[in-house]
C-alpha cells in the first residue's frame, strides 16, 4: 500500500538507520540517516519519526546502533554498554508503551546471548540483536495488517470515518493501525469517506494523515479539531478510529490530545468509536489509564507554527501531548489477535492468555 518506508535499516550490523523525516511532511519529503544513538534520541524526541508503533520500531534498531558503539569492547561489556543507552533512550518520549517494550525486549535479547554465548565475539552479539530488531519490525508489518484485516468490517460501506492525528503507515512499519482497515476497505473496493482532524498543535493530522490518506487516493476532508462535533451532529460521521499510544490492563487508552473529547462527542451522537492497536501497545501492568504517564511538549508547540508567534510573547502554555479515553467510551479495540467489544480488563486478559 505505501510507497515510502517510515524507517528501514540499511546494511548489515555496520548498517544505520533510516528515516522519512516527519517534521518536513507534507512540502518535502526527506530521508534522514540515524548512525548513532543520540541521533536516534533527538529524532525521536523532535518527532522526525514518530507513532506509537514506529518508535519501538526505531528503537529496536537504537540498540544495534548502541552495540555499534561499543564494538570494540567485550561482548559482555559491550551488553552493559547496550542497558546504558537504552536507559537513554527510554527517556525520548514517555507515552508510548511501544518504545520500553522494545527496548525491554532488546536488553532480553542481549542478556539471553551472553548467557548462552559466553565466550562469544562482540559482532556475533551484533548480529543477533539486528536480527531482533528486524524480527520487531517484521511482526510490526504483519500486526498491522491483521488489524486491518479484523477493523475492515466497521468502515462503514458509503459512510464516513472521522480519524485524529495519524495512526497510519507512517506511525508504524507497515500500513498503519487505525487507518490499517481504512486501507484494507479500499483494497476490498468499498466505497467510503474520511474526515481527518488537524489535530492541535503538531497538525499530525493535516500534514500526515491527510497527506497518506491523498496519497493513497482515499477521499479524505481535512476539517480542524473544532469542527467534528457540528459533523457528528450534521449525521456525516458513521464511526471514528483512532490509534492508541498505551492501552491498560481495563482498556482505557492514551492517544493524541483531542482523542477523549471525540469519544465523549462520539457516545453523544450515538457514533461508534473504534481504538485500532497492536498488543505491543497494551501495558498490562497499569490498572487502569490514570497512571499512564502524559508527556508535557514545550510551549513554542503551542505559541508558534512553524516558527512564526500566533500567541503573545510569554503567555503561560498548558501542552500535553496525550490524553486517555476511559475503556467505557470505547466501542472496541481492534488489535491484531481480534476485536474487544466493550473492553474491561477480563476480556483484555483473556486474548491475551489465548494461544
Ligand atoms: O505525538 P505523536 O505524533 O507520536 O502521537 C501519535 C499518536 O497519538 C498516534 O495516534 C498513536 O501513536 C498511534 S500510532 C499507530
Amino acid at each position: 500500500m505505501k510507497n515510502f518506508k517510515t524507517l528501514q535499516w540499511i546494511g548489515d550490523i555496520n548498517g544505520f538507520l533510516k528515516l522519512t523525516d516527519q517534521r518536513k511532511l507534507p512540502e518535502e519529503f526527506t530521508e534522514i540517516e540515524c548512525k548513532t544513538v543520540q541521533q536516534l534520541y533527538d529524532a525521536i524526541k523532535t518527532l522526525a519519526v514518530r507513532g506509537a508503533p514506529a518508535i519501538g520500531v526505531a528503537a529496536g534498531f537504537g540498540i544495534c546502533l548502541a552495540a555499534q558503539e561499543s564494538k570494540n569492547s567485550t561482548a559482555a561489556d559491550s551488553v552493559k554498554n547496550i542497558r546504558k543507552k537504552a536507559d537513554y533512550l527510554a527517556q525520548s518520549r514517555p507515552t508510548a508503551v511501544n518504545l520500553f517494550w522494545a527496548l525491554e525486549r532488546m536488553k532480553k535479547t542481549a542478556d539471553k546471548f551472553i548467557t548462552e554465548n559466553p565466550n562469544a565475539e562482540t559482532n556475533d552479539l551484533r548480529k543477533s540483536l539486528l536480527a531482533e530488531a528486524q524480527k520487531i519490525y517484521d511482526e510490526d508489518v504483519e500486526m498491522c495488517h491483521n488489524i486491518g484485516i479484523n477493523g475492515e468490517k466497521f468502515v462503514p460501506a458509503g459512510g464516513a470515518v472521522l480519524t485524529h492525528c495519524n495512526a497510519g503507515a507512517l506511525a508504524t512499519a507497515g500500513d498503519g493501525t487505525a487507518l490499517a482497515p481504512i486501507f484494507e476497505a479500499q483494497k476490498n473496493s468499498k466505497k467510503f469517506k474520511v474526515y481527518a482532524d488537524e489535530t492541535r498543535p503538531l497538525l499530525q493530522g493535516a500534514r500526515l494523515t491527510a497527506w497518506e490518506l491523498a496519497q493513497a487516493g482515499i477521499d479524505v476532508t481535512l476539517i480542524c479539531d473544532n469542527m467534528a462535533g457540528t459533523l457528528m451532529k450534521q449525521g456525516k460521521i458513521n464511526a471514528i478510529f483512532t490509534g492508541a499510544d498505551r492501552i491498560a490492563a481495563n482498556g482505557d487508552a492514551a492517544n493524541k490530545i483531542g482523542t477523549y473529547p471525540l469519544s465523549i462527542l462520539a457516545k453523544a451522537h450515538n457514533i461508534p468509536f473504534y481504538i485500532a492497536a497492536p498488543s505491543s501497545t497494551f501495558d498490562l501492568k497499569l490498572k487502569n489509564g490514570d497512571s499512564i504517564p502524559i508527556e508535557q511538549r514545550p510551549p513554542q508547540e503551542v505559541t508558534m507554527i512553524k516558527n512564526i508567534p500566533i500567541a503573545p510573547d510569554r503567555i503561560k502554555v498548558y501542552n500535553p501531548a496525550f490524553d486517555v479515553t476511559p475503556a467505557e467510551n470505547i466501542t472496541a479495540i481492534i488489535t491484531e489477535k481480534g476485536v474487544i467489544t466493550q473492553p474491561n480488563a477480563e476480556k483484555i486478559k483473556k486474548i491475551f492468555t489465548q494461544a
